[in-house]
């Protein structure tokens, strides 16, 4: 027997899949090439924005005859568009040959409802309880190469007033630091030689454990760990992200200088309105703190445009911003009304304005991308070697401490191995080099 998963979303959800993947292995099945060769099809959903939505429901749509023809493959919808308010009884209405929609906090339910056809029939699962955290101890079929993601924490408590992610993920609950470390210690005895970290704001992992767990002490622990392997963690959140973060990360030798911190605008009062809790000028200290003590890093961003109310003087602000900090990369990204959130209520801008902002702001973060590629022309930089580039036969490619992309001609051999490279060539946000000696 066969499954198929197809993944909407952050890397919350690409991990939840490895969850769902790891529970199906566990009752026998195996990974299926394509729907048509799968028995079981799950679809993991997301509704940040109206484009991730309507992505899924197109799918989930035309499977509409592969299900007729086939009425013993199993269909099922999870994930956060069933978590929204009447998100499940939508989806089962729109789609009723789907056999079962289950909610983020009802996960565990998949191999029970999978296996038993009579407890399948009409099947919605979707827990509103923000304290049900079941998706804690799944077994874990993980699929992201030399990378193992571990979440820290679930939930949000912030409700930025576009962001539907506090309705649909509950409130924050982080695990404890026990059951972190040894979830890290675990896939590093597997081979894993770089590990993220997960949660929506890590920044204020361990608030809720109020044992004076701080995301700073969890780093520090993981990171003196023995063995050379790489940690990250995302997202942080400029009104958490602390100086003493900043001091762990300097001081350790294995913490990425890779920050992705969300600016999302660079108006005050676009950020006021947005609910974020910072200035721009808080973030531009921050910014300084973490340049001046790591001058490698890379910052990478969110930024969004179009967001209620958002003038001209305020996008060119957002621009201004874009210029000082000079992200070594960016995800653009266009407001998208999000229903029951407070934005959502507001005055939205018109459509062409929308796309006018987002092509100048594209354009604006290219060129600073490609000038920060152009900086590590001849320079030497350890990479990990990750996968292999499938847009060049023969070649390999891994990325840098600050999560530049670099390809080199190599085999395969190679993924999972640290080597130094000279970097030869850049391409806008690609790089390209050649190896100089193979590490550990
Ligand atoms: N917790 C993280 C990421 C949340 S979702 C954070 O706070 O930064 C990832 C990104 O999606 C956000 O940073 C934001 O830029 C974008 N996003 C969230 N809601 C959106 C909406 N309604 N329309 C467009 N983009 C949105
Ligand atoms: Fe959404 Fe804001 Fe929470 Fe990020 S911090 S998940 S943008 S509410
Ligand atoms: Fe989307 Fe849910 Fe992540 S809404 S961005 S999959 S937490």
């Amino acid at each position: 027997m066969k499954y198929f998963i197809t993944t909407y979303g952050c890397q919350m959800n690409v991990h939840e899949s490895e969850k769902i993947a790891g529970m199906l292995v566990d009752i026998g099945y195996e990974s299926a090439s394509s729907v048509e060769d799968a028995d079981v099809i799950v679809f993991n959903t997301c509704c940040i924005r109206d484009t991730a939505e309507k992505r899924a429901y197109g799918n989930i749509g035309a499977l509409k005859s592969l299900k007729r023809a086939n009425p013993d493959k199993i269909i099922a919808v999870v994930g956060c568009m069933t978590q929204q308010k009447g998100g499940a009884e939508a989806l089962s209405l729109k789609f009723p040959f789907v056999d079962i929609i289950l909610g983020t906090n009802s996960l565990d339910k998949l191999p029970i409802l999978v296996q038993d056809k009579r407890s399948r029939r009409a099947s919605i699962a979707v827990s509103e309880d923000p304290t049900v955290d079941l998706g804690l101890e799944l077994p874990i079929y993980r699929t992201s190469g030399t990378n193992a993601w571990i979440n820290i924490m679930y939930g949000c408590n912030n409700f930025c007033t576009y962001c539907i992610v506090p309705y649909v993920r509950g409130r924050e609950r982080s695990r404890s630091i026990s059951d972190v470390i040894r979830d890290v210690k675990q896939v590093l005895s597997e081979g894993y030689k770089e590990i993220t970290l997960l949660g929506q704001n890590v920044d204020s992992y361990g608030n809720d454990l109020k044992d004076g767990t701080s995301f700073a002490a969890l780093l520090k622990e993981i990171s003196s760990l023995p063995g050379k392997f790489r940690l990250r963690f995302m997202t942080s959140h400029p009104k958490d992200f602390s100086r003493e973060v900043v001091d762990v990360i300097a001081a350790s030798r294995n913490i990425c200088h890779n920050i992705h911190l969300p600016i999302q605008s660079g108006s005050n009062e676009i950020l006021r309105r947005m609910n974020r809790k910072y200035t721009v000028e808080q973030y531009l200290e921050i910014v300084d703190y973490i340049k001046e003590k790591m001058p490698d890093v890379g910052i990478t961003s969110d930024i969004m445009i179009g967001f209620p109310g958002e003038t001209e003087e305020d996008f060119l602000s957002t621009c201004d911003l874009v210029r000082k900090v000079r992200f070594s990369n960016a995800f653009t990204f266009v407001y998208s009304p999000r229903k029951g959130t407070p934005a959502a209520n507001m005055e939205q801008i018109p459509a062409d304005i929308k796309k006018s902002r987002i092509t100048r702001l594209v354009n604006l973060q290219n060129d600073i991308t490609k000038e920060l590629s152009d900086e590590y022309l001849g320079k030497v930089y350890e990479i990990l070697v990750e996968d292999v580039n499938p847009k060049y036969p023969g070649t390999v490619c891994g990325r840098t401490d600050s999560g530049r992309l670099v390809t080199i001609k190599g085999e395969t051999s190679l993924i999972g191995s640290f080597i130094d490279v000279k970097i030869t060539k850049s391409r806008s946000a690609s790089l390209f080099g050649e190896i100089l000696s193979k590490g550990e």
